[in-house]
């Protein structure tokens, strides 16, 4: 039988080297992506959700580097595999689609190029060349955009980015991603430009994709609404760290951090349930020479003296874990109320 574990990451630490010193982005983060799961990755603007993705696809670059860590795939530790065989095994293997997709996709290349590319360059079900490979990929390029649900799939291929909606440049980016049939497709913010119809067909998709290609899915999103719906476990992401990490629901019902009982108390649909949305105040600390302390201790209602030095993760549950020295405390208050 095959390892339930697809990918496995070990304290990864990633840092950009900038005037004001060093920005320490990622900071001993672990992940683990079982096979066929869908893992959701959510924390505010700058928390480090898409620099520890960046690193796992090997594209950090200049002034940033991997400092540490492991990043092991299907048994192979990636960063110890020479350029060229990552760069295969990007796209082949693991798909990232980024979050802005206009800055992604290619604007001098028309999209049937950019399909076709990426499946002449991975696609190997294929006919091995001529006339047979060139129509073959014609065809599963048309497929693709089907399947993302651009209309007149076959006319828009001669198309550039710049003559699509920001929405189908989204399911566009989606249809290259999963061109190539990846294990792993690392979804960044993939609907964030979209409306919320859109927004819930491409979710949609990326579910069904997953099912029928047997992928698992790494999905980044500010909106734990979207994490509820589609994400079998939730890390959440803090500074650079992981906060707390295990099943959706458990984690929803009863969180075991105090960021991630603000993040829930701050999103709109609280507001539908009646409940009074409350932002959480102040914001995320320079990543820049942190003192060593619980990295949430300014804006947390709960903090006092014993917060005042480093906190490890801890257990806090079946398949959970949680960075905080009060977690337990707050789950027998949830279990009371
Ligand atoms: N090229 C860079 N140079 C310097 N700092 C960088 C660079 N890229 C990212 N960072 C810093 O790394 C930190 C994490 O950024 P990252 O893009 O991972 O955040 P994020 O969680 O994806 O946020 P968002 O939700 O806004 O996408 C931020 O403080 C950011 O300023
Ligand atoms: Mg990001």
């Amino acid at each position: 039988m095959s390892d339930p574990i697809l990918l496995e990451v070990r304290g990864l630490r990633t840092v950009f080297d900038t005037r004001a010193g060093q920005v320490c982005a990622v900071d001993g983060v672990d992940v683990t992506v079982q096979r066929g799961e869908c893992l959701g990755i959510v924390g505010e603007s700058g928390s480090g959700k898409s620099v520890t993705f960046a690193s796992v696809m090997g594209l950090v670059r200049p002034p940033g580097r991997i400092e540490a860590g492991e990043i092991i795939f299907e048994g192979t530790d990636l960063r110890k595999l020479p350029p060229r065989q990552m760069q295969a095994l990007r796209g082949r293997d693991i798909a990232m689609t980024m979050q802005d997709a206009l800055t992604a996709l290619n604007p001098a290349l028309t999209i049937g190029l950019q399909l076709a590319e990426m499946l002449d360059a991975h696609a190997d079900d294929l006919p091995r060349r001529g006339a047979a490979r060139r129509q073959a990929i014609r065809e599963r390029s048309v497929h693709m955009l089907d399947l993302v649900g651009i209309p007149s799939a076959g006319d828009r291929l001669g198309q550039y980015p710049h003559e699509f909606s920001g929405g189908m440049r989204q399911r566009i980016m989606i249809a290259i991603a999963l061109a190539s049939k990846p294990r792993l497709l690392i979804a960044d913010e993939p609907t964030t430009a979209l409306d919320v119809t859109i927004q819930a067909q491409v979710l949609e998709l990326i579910s069904n994709l997953r099912t029928e290609l047997g992928m698992s899915v790494v999905l980044i999103t500010h909106d734990l609404g979207v994490v509820a719906e589609h994400c079998d476990r939730v890390m959440v992401m803090y500074a650079g760290q992981v906060v707390e990490e295990g099943p959706t629901d458990s984690v929803i019902r009863a969180p075991g951090h105090p960021y991630t009982r603000g993040l829930l108390a701050s999103i709109p649909r609280a507001a539908l349930r009646g409940q009074p949305i409350r932002p959480i105040q102040g914001q995320v600390p320079d990543l820049i020479d942190l003192p060593p302390q619980c990295r949430f201790l300014d804006r947390c209602p709960h903090a006092d003296k014993d917060c005042r030095h480093l906190i490890d993760m801890h257990p806090a549950g079946p398949g959970r874990r949680a960075r905080c020295i009060r977690t337990e405390l707050f789950q027998t208050e949830r279990a009371k109320a």
